[in-house]
């Protein structure tokens, strides 16, 4: 099996097929950003993008992600190390606390403003709602994606 991930070719042994797209990354090919948190979908933590659409990589068995292009937090930042306009933000204002959600957060964030360049406060709202963080960070994640917008 091969999976696209971050613009580059992963060759991915076939016992691997069934277990979830986030076990590949981390487990897999050492692509530690993407977290898990709960497991069963509710969390948020392990958010990547399909296709540019956010979805959860603990529930996704990597044999369903077939010629998809999967992004992960790795790859946010331009190859020559030039940072994603939302990680900038994020660091200008501080936004990650324990930064244990912080790489989902960025990816869920990441698909909105692909789909909705300038969403309105409802569309962030809705679109960042399902992606839990523990430490609060919430309203700083509203005013730095209001901010990129
Ligand atoms: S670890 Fe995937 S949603 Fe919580
Ligand atoms: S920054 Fe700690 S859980 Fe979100």
């Amino acid at each position: 099996m091969e999976l696209q991930i971050n613009g580059r070719r992963h060759s991915v042994a076939t016992e691997w097929r069934e277990e979830s797209l986030l076990q590949v990354l981390r487990e897999h090919l050492g692509l530690v950003g993407s977290k898990f948190g709960c497991g069963t979908g509710q969390c948020g933590a392990c958010t990547v993008l399909l296709d540019g659409t956010a979805v959860r990589s603990c529930v996704l068995p990597a044999a369903r992600v077939g010629t998809q292009a999967v992004s992960t937090v790795e790859g946010l930042a331009r190859p020559d190390g030039t940072l994603h306009p939302l990680q900038r933000v994020w660091l200008e204002r501080q936004v990650p606390q324990c930064g244990y959600c912080q790489a989902g957060q960025l990816m869920c964030a990441a698909g909105l403003l692909r789909r909705t360049p300038q969403p309105t406060d409802l569309q962030i709202d809705e679109a960042m709602s399902g992606n839990l963080c523990r430490c609060g960070t919430q309203h700083r994640i509203r005013q730095a994606l209001q901010a990129v917008a």
